[in-house]
């Protein structure tokens, strides 16, 4: 009997398992909210943004796209890249994304609109037969990014604006011609990685991009700190960098926290009242130790008397 009705149990449990995992996969989304198409207009500039926020919020669980090397979860988040997110309207991708379900996390209130429709931008872009909806989503090609080769960069430093001009260069066709559309990167070595000085700077037509650098960061004692300019987009040129020591910086004296006279410093620095009243612990325990062993040696003694 109890058997019985274990057994019955472990085979609810089961079936119910199995048809909840099942109604899992499908996702409806409200047939109104299907139809809604997008509120920017997909642009060069939209896919870019939305590879940003894509990096920086969805590629830990979904993967690169097109590589489908997303989380193994379950349900699984899939690729952005296959079919099974070509084959969704606009609308439907962009509630999924706003509300989100289980695991996806809801971004109504961790991107804006316009963020969460750049971000379909993005994915848009690997749909090969996507066809913008309701006017709103008009993909531009990629054309604009610069596609030579062999890319270098030239950097010129105004010392006194602080202000550092590149020039990018690449070769095409065996010709080397400055680079337009590249985006480059400004940053200052840190302990932890690199603190970025400013949003990335696309190049213009003549391959040049600016950027100026606040006087007030701090430097080491000199005020000296490691500059690195990179290309951001390596996967399409590759990791093109530079980097150069400059005295740009604020001078800043760090204060090692174990020197001076702290309860924490160390024995060179040792606080007088610490070593005194330690050395008096020490000695007031001795002595008691001292004592104590002295009066069972007079025991002892006593008794061997007797
Ligand atoms: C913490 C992990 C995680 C993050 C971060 C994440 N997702 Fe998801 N995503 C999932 C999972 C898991 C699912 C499957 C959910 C389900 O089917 O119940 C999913 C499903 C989706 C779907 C629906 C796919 C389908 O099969 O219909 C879309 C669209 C989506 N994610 C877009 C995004 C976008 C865009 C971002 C970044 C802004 C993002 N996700 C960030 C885990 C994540």
């Amino acid at each position: 009997m109890k058997e019985n009705i274990f057994k019955s149990a472990l085979l609810a449990i089961i079936v119910l398992s199995i048809s909840f995992s099942a109604t899992a996969q499908v996702w409806e989304v409200p047939s109104d909210k299907k139809e809604i198409t997008p509120a920017i207009t997909f642009s060069m500039k939209t896919k870019t943004q939305g590879k940003d926020i894509y990096a920086k919020s969805c590629k830990s669980c979904h993967g690169d796209i097109g590589k489908a090397n997303f989380l193994p979860l379950n349900p699984a988040p899939n690729d952005p890249g296959s079919e099974r997110f070509s084959n969704q309207t606009d609308g439907e991708l962009f509630f999924k994304l706003t509300e989100g379900r289980g695991g996806m996390p809801a971004f109504k209130s961790q991107l804006a609109d316009n963020e969460r429709w750049a971000v379909i931008s993005y994915i848009r872009s690997f749909h090969a037969d996507y066809k913008p909806t309701g006017g709103g989503g008009e993909i531009v090609e990629e054309s604009s990014a610069f596609t030579g080769t062999n890319i270098k960069l030239f950097v010129n430093k105004d010392q006194v604006n602080l202000e550092i001009t590149i020039e990018v260069q690449g070769n095409v066709d065996g010709k080397t011609v400055s680079a337009p559309g590249v985006r480059v990167g400004f940053f200052i070595e840190r302990n932890f990685g690199l603190l970025s000085v400013c949003e990335p700077v696309t190049t213009n037509k003549n391959g040049i991009a600016k950027a100026k650098f606040p006087g007030d960061l701090p430097g080491d004692s000199l005020g000296n700190y490691n500059i690195i300019i990179k290309l951001i987009d390596d996967d399409l040129y590759g990791n093109v960098e530079y980097k150069e020591t400059l005295s740009w910086g604020k001078a800043f004296i760090y204060e090692n926290p174990i020197e001076g006279n702290h309860l924490w410093g160390n024995n060179t620095s040792v606080p007088l009242w610490l070593l005194i009243s330690y050395i008096s612990v020490v000695l007031f325990v001795l002595i008691t130790i001292g004592w104590v062993v002295l009066q069972m040696l007079k025991l002892k003694k006593a008794g061997i008397k007797k």
